[in-house]
């Protein structure tokens, strides 16, 4: 293997020796906000073995996780300019740039895991995915996370107005905002790797996750309450360098690249559905944090509050996206 410094500044091209001397190898760095034990991570590494079986090793991924590489404030950027070939933002951190992709923070959009999958791969999906080629980027494929909680260090999250005035930390993305707005909460987007210290220190009280997250985070260290809401989702767009993708690779190493991707995220959504499940197992048992479980009442009553997001997000990703979201709605 080769050194993390003599290869960041050396293009896509790596030089292999391990097993068959010198030998010329593609290389795809692939960063992430993650850490490795969470759906996000466990998918990337799960990409990097498939590639590697299907090119005969000629293209190598590697994994940044942890936000080592690029946060979110930056791996956009770092994307598009090709210094990483590689991401898997949240759809919110795609939204700043593409704001299409705020039609996946839409809260109360997806009944179940089936849902979102429909979203994936109908007339919702292919929209996002062709909103990207104009920025510079190609979209492989959709990673899921789960359904986001609510948790707080103040108080009880059982109705709307449990939330007024609370410090939410939320990922940039208008729509979430419009949401906290309308339960008068304020909000402050904090990249992902500061989310603990924030919620320690207070800069924050309060924040959505996915058990996945709140897990491997440890966020039940720094907030005493947490709502089983499942008011919306969280999941990635993978995403690649267009002129990388187009221009660095040969057609059949495209081939292998986009089939590695279909089974990955096969296996990905369903192990993300587990990671999650026994995650949430692990934390009841710890008995860090006064859990409460919505009733069909109460979520009904958040429902009722949240509707108007819905009016103002038209304005930013337009009639389509809203009425396919209104269709799976039913
Ligand atoms: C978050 O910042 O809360 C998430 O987007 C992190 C992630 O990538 O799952």
């Amino acid at each position: 293997g080769i050194g993390f410094s003599s290869q960041f500044n050396s293009g896509p091209l790596a030089y292999d020796d391990e097993q068959t001397g010198l030998r010329e190898q593609t290389l795809i760095r692939f960063s992430f906000v993650v850490a490795e034990n969470t759906p996000k991570g466990l998918a990337a590494q799960k990409f990097a073995e498939i590639v590697k079986q299907k090119t005969n090793d000629s293209i190598k991924v590697e994994l940044y996780p942890n936000g080592s590489l690029y946060n979110e404030n930056d791996e956009m950027e770092g994307l598009r300019r090709g210094s990483v070939q590689m991401i898997a933002p949240s759809f919110s951190n795609i939204s700043e740039v593409v704001p299409e992709w705020m039609v996946m923070d839409l809260p109360f959009a997806f009944q179940n895991e089936d849902d979102v999958e429909k979203a994936f791969r109908g007339k919702i999906g292919a929209l996002l995915q062709k909103k990207l080629e104009s920025n510079g980027m190609v979209g492989l494929g959709f990673w899921s996370n789960g359904f986001q909680q609510m948790t707080s260090n103040q108080r009880p999250l059982i109705h709307p107005e449990d939330f007024q005035d609370l410090k939410f930390r939320i990922l940039p993305s208008k729509v979430i905002e419009s949401q906290f707005r309308l339960l008068k909460a304020r909000t402050s987007p904090i990249p992902f790797n500061q989310v603990y210290r924030s919620m320690e220190s207070g800069i924050v009280d309060s924040g959505e996750n996915t058990i996945s997250n709140i897990y491997s985070r440890k966020l039940y260290q720094v907030q005493k309450y947490m709502t089983i809401s499942n008011h919306a989702f969280l999941g990635y767009g993978v995403l690649m360098n267009k002129s990388f993708w187009n221009n660095s690779l040969t057609s059949t190493q495209r081939q292998a690249i986009t089939e590695a991707m279909q089974e990955t995220t096969l296996w990905a959504n369903q192990n993300a559905i587990a990671i999650n499940q026994k995650q949430w197992d692990e934390l009841k048992k710890m008995n860090q944090m006064d859990i409460h479980t919505l009733t069909n009442d109460e979520r009904y009553e958040w429902q009722q509050a949240l509707e108007p997001v819905y009016r103002e997000a038209q304005i930013y990703i337009g009639k389509e996206l809203i009425d396919a979201v209104n269709e799976l709605r039913g």
